[in-house]
């Protein structure tokens, strides 16, 4: 979710002010995930890079972000969302971890769509915790070191349990991963555009969503293996 600073100064406006807008968009994008029968949206919210952002924005997105869990979760839980928290949580204070559990728990057992939240995330930090939590197992005898392979590795990744990413998305012109899902994005189709977050409407999500089922998903293969598979 890029370019909420960049469209509040566009307008003469403080970063803050891009950041509240760019709320709105995570409600589009919900509602249009939901239409499109998608089963899993995975938002980040904040990096772990984040941190060495002016002390007083680091504040005011942490206020933010308190101040939605407590206002949209009864509205997500209604849904039959289920909500959940992605990243090294620690960091955060008490009362937004308290927070997060809370809503975590409200939301648990919907089986509608799964929103998963990075927050304090970083695609780097999620494969070297799983490899942590391998080598613990390894330590106390729990696996041995030949069990390990990808397949293992993936289990204790971050969203293990949902399917495999299909499609992602950055907005705010910049044509790079930045830390996100890195091992979940091995086959990912990956969709750029210029449009700041606060922009992204439910019209802008349709429109990636078209892209991508334009997008021929080959996974190694040829083109007419792939075509003769769906014949
Ligand atoms: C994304 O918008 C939101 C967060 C990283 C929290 P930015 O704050 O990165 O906006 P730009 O890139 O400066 O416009
Ligand atoms: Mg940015």
């Amino acid at each position: 979710m890029d370019g909420n600073g960049r469209w509040a100064q566009a307008q003469g406006k403080r970063r803050v002010t891009g950041h509240k807008a760019g709320v709105e968009s995570v409600r589009a994008v919900v509602k249009g995930a939901r239409k499109a029968g998608v089963k899993a949206l995975t938002l980040f919210a904040f990096s772990s890079e984040n941190w060495q952002r002016p002390e007083k924005e680091v504040s005011v997105l942490m206020d933010l972000f308190m101040y939605v869990l407590t206002r949209e979760v009864k509205r997500l839980h209604k849904n039959n969302i289920c909500f959940q928290v992605i990243g090294d949580v620690s960091r955060f204070s008490d009362k937004l971890q308290k927070s997060i559990k809370k809503s975590e728990q409200l939301t648990a057992n919907n089986d509608g769509l799964i929103l998963s939240i990075a927050a304090n995330y970083g695609g780097r930090w999620d494969i070297a915790n799983a490899a942590k939590i391998l080598a613990s197992q390894v330590k106390n005898s729990e696996i041995s070191l030949e069990d390990i392979d990808e397949k293992l590795l993936h289990s204790q990744t971050c969203l293990a349990e949902l399917p495999a990413l299909d499609l992602l998305i950055r907005t705010g012109g910049d044509y790079r991963i930045s830390n996100f899902l890195l091992w979940q994005a091995a086959y990912a189709e990956l969709y750029f555009t210029d449009i700041l977050w606060p922009d992204f409407d439910e019209e802008q999500f349709e429109k990636a969503i078209d892209v991508f089922d334009q997008r021929e998903r080959r996974y190694g293969q040829t083109g007419e293996q792939v075509k003769q598979a769906k014949e």
